[in-house]
């Protein structure tokens, strides 16, 4: 059997291998496996086999395979980026003079500006710029090794522009190479014509909007926290959500502790996100669910100016599973370099560099249940694969700041530069 595709001559191969039967966590985000001096073939898109050099078999080369050498280099499986909210119109490029001037996240928000002000953009937008503004930073997510991304809605507010960015992330997949998981987050915070109601626009969002994204979105997703939605009215509407067939997600303790991860996690939430401030206690009830993952976003305290990062040590030694991801949003992090977010978890959250790849990796694959598709370099898996310029994957959160990818391959194919 010739295989259409050969990578040899990996330095080191972070095949990020099976450890258990759910999405890693404690030692198990540590003990993936590393082989040295190693192959990995593929065949019409798919991985096939996976091992040590003196291992390849003759056969699998034949005239039309493409062989790739890695020359002693890191190979490892395309990241998973599983929060993001891709899809929006403008920048607030201005608030950020009034955030370093020392006004929170929350202040700018109920004066009107934060992510009302990216709502009033994006509603003024016509649809062609939302697909192009996704289709650029889709591009520039690539070129950092994303080959999986998980796109929120959540800057319309309203019926018909919240399914539009549903529409466009949707689009945005079709037309480039990285795979686009969409997820509606119409609970983002409370719009102007509900002012006051929260509880009624969310009524509104189970009744009008949900029934007509089934298929459409995979997830709903909900921003629990002071100045946009309670627990309680978050619980009552995830639970809608989950009669309807959607998956959830929600973002908690980001800025205060008030339960919504714990609630989450017992409705049986794929993840929690941000968990700044999830108390232990708490964390233990997220242990306790069999999937449901902790995705922390590192670069959001940094950009936010905030002391508190989630106890990402505290929750790994508790075991709790987790992910890492930027947040890649115009307020809280404009960034798409999901290598920072490993350095700054390292940093200022405790992670190891394994843990801090599983959590880019597979552990970010279970949060969007992409787990059977990607995020591990194993045989019936798409064949997604970075070609790195470093030689031991502890160099990779050590590089601040930096782009370690040289090439990116996508189901099979090798990504243009
Ligand atoms: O995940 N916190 C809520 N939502 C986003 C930020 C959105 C924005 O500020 O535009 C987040 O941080
Ligand atoms: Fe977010």
């Amino acid at each position: 059997m010739y295989c259409t595709l050969l990578i040899q001559n990996c330095g080191q191969l972070l095949t990020m291998g099976s450890v258990g039967p759910g999405p890693l966590r404690g030692a198990q985000l540590s003990n993936w496996e590393v082989l040295e001096d190693a192959f990995l073939a593929c065949q019409d898109g798919v991985i096939v086999s996976v091992g040590p050099m003196s291992e390849l078999p003759a056969g699998f080369i034949g005239p039309e395979t493409q062989v790739i050498d890695a020359a002693g280099r890191v190979v490892m499986p395309g990241l998973v980026e599983c929060h993001t909210h891709l899809v929006f119109a403008g920048n607030r490029a201005h608030e950020f003079q009034r955030k370093l001037r020392g006004e929170s996240y929350l202040d700018i928000l109920a004066s009107g500006g934060g992510i009302l002000s990216t709502v009033r953009a994006t509603r003024a937008a016509a649809e062609e710029e939302l697909l192009a503004n996704a289709l650029y930073h889709l591009e520039g997510f690539r070129r950092y090794g994303i080959t999986t991304l998980e796109a929120k809605s959540g800057y319309g507010l309203d019926r018909e522009t919240e399914l539009r960015l549903v529409r466009v992330a949707r689009e945005a997949g079709r037309q480039q190479t990285v795979r686009v998981v969409p997820t509606f987050l119409g609970a983002h915070v409370v719009p102007p014509e509900f002012k006051g109601r929260p509880a009624d626009y969310l009524n509104f969002l189970a009744e009008e909007v949900l029934p007509e994204l089934q298929g459409e979105a995979e997830f709903v997703d909900i921003f629990c926290e002071e100045g946009a939605f309670s627990v309680a009215d978050s619980r009552r509407y995830l639970e809608k959500a989950q009669a309807l067939g959607f998956g959830l997600k929600i973002h908690a303790e980001q800025l205060h502790d008030l339960g919504g991860s714990a609630m989450a996690a017992e409705l049986g939430a794929v993840s929690v996100d941000h968990c700044d401030y999830l108390s232990a206690a708490d964390a233990a009830r997220v242990a306790a669910q069999e999937l449901t993952v902790a995705v922390l976003l590192p670069l959001v305290p940094l950009f936010l100016r905030q002391q508190q990062y989630a106890p990402g040590r505290q929750l790994i030694e508790q075991g709790v599973p987790v992910a890492l991801s930027t947040d890649f949003n115009p307020g809280s992090c404009p960034s798409k370099n999901l290598w920072l977010a490993q350095s700054v978890a390292c940093l200022n959250m405790g992670f190891t560099p394994r843990e801090a790849l599983a959590a880019v990796t597979i552990n970010a694959a279970w949060a969007i249940n992409r787990q059977h598709d990607c995020g591990s370099l194993e045989p019936g898996k798409r064949a997604d694969v970075l070609v790195l310029d470093v030689r031991s994957y502890e160099e990779l959160p050590y590089w601040l700041g930096e782009n370690p990818v040289r090439q990116v391959i996508i189901g099979g194919q090798v990504q243009p530069a």
